[in-house]
């Protein structure tokens, strides 16, 4: 394999590796991960020149952070960028109680996220989402603060609008916005994308295999743990997964002629939209990172791009990316 290029976030944030790690995987949501494996795979991420490793307080309630900390102890704090997202309230037993992004609760979270990670500042701090009681200039304005108390580097913000996009940018210049992006949620090309692009702000693309529906190694038999939270994700519900899974059979055919599997034509794919554009994958295994990380080998011709648009059209998921109470939580779905 190539060793990894760098691109920007954005006009205003810095050079990180072409395609990040997310983590949450690692410790919630998709059922059972193993601890050590997942610390091998982001020494193995690291090694490869990967940088930019994704994570949020409230992925397994701070338990994805403390495995942050592990796998990063005794390595240079400079060598990886750690990408937080704040705000989701839950309770114990993990059920979601709504979002918290006022000022003082950001440096209530902040605090405590720097004690689990063990680092004096956290590289790029975003709310996961917009939290529609407080004006969005408040919680970038008090991520600002800290960003000027030396306790975050860079502002980021998650599955906003353009308007929102704006106005948060007039407060403070954001690095990146992190949304939904791949081959099936096309959404963030309509509006969302133009207006980063006019602002200059990077793009984190996730979900970029689908949480795993266009990995290529996903069948309609497979067991989900009962809190998989891909249970309840329309996608996946009977009959949509189905169709879902046809399309990425004409996916597949496409890959092979490239030599390539279907996860690594997702992950091309989304890498191919732009330079401004950074996919983040959750492998958590070596070998699924191994995979995603050939994707880079991988060049799509214009004839491929074609093909690939013929075979998945921008709208041909059957069912929305989220349930409708979450899409109904989405500011980048108004
Ligand atoms: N801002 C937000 O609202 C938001 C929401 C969701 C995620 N994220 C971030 O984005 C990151 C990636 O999102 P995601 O985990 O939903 O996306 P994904 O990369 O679309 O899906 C990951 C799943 O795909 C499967 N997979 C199969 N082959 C793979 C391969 N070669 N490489 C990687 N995964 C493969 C993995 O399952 P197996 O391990 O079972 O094979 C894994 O659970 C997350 O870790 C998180 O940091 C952000």
């Amino acid at each position: 394999m190539a060793a990894l290029n760098s691109r920007t976030l954005g006009r205003f944030g810095p050079a990180v590796s072409e395609i990040g790690l997310g983590c949450l995987g690692m410790s919630d949501f998709y059922g059972p991960a193993d601890t050590a494996e997942s610390i091998a795979t982001i020494h193995a991420a690291l090694d490869a020149g990967l940088t930019l490793l994704d994570s949020g307080d409230y992925y397994g309630m701070g338990r994805n952070e403390l495995l942050l900390r592990d796998a990063l102890y005794g390595r240079r704090r400079d060598q990886a960028l750690v990408s937080i997202k704040f705000g989701a309230l839950r309770d114990p037993a993990g059920a979601w109680l709504g979002f918290d992004a006022r000022p003082a609760a950001v440096k209530n979270f902040l605090a405590h996220s720097l004690r689990r990670l063990g680092v004096s500042y956290i590289d790029i701090y975003r709310p996961g989402r917009l939290d529609p009681s407080v004006p969005i200039e408040e919680t970038v304005g008090a991520i600002g603060e800290m960003v000027n108390a030396g306790y975050v580097r860079y502002i980021g913000l998650s599955e906003v609008g353009a308007a929102t996009l704006r106005r948060a940018h007039a407060t403070h210049p954001i690095s990146d916005l992190q949304i939904e992006y791949s081959l099936i949620s096309r959404g963030v090309e309509r509006e969302i994308l133009p207006a980063a692009r006019e602002l200059g702000v990077g793009i984190t693309a996730y979900g970029v295999l689908s949480r795993g529906l266009l990995s290529g190694h996903w069948s309609d038999t497979r067991e989900l743990a009962p809190n998989d939270i891909r249970r309840g994700m329309p996608r996946f519900q009977q009959g949509n997964v189905d169709r879902n899974l046809a399309m990425v059979e004409t996916l597949r055919a496409i890959a092979e002629s490239k030599g390539a599997t279907v996860a690594q034509a997702a992950i091309a794919w989304v890498h191919s939209r732009g330079d401004d554009i950074v996919p983040l994958v959750g492998a958590r295994t070596r070998a699924r990172l191994a995979e995603a990380l050939g994707a880079l080998d991988i060049t799509l011709t214009a004839e491929d791009l074609a093909e690939i648009e013929r075979a998945i059209p921008p709208d041909g998921a059957s069912g929305t990316r989220y349930d409708e109470r979450q899409m109904r939580m989405l500011d980048s779905e108004r």
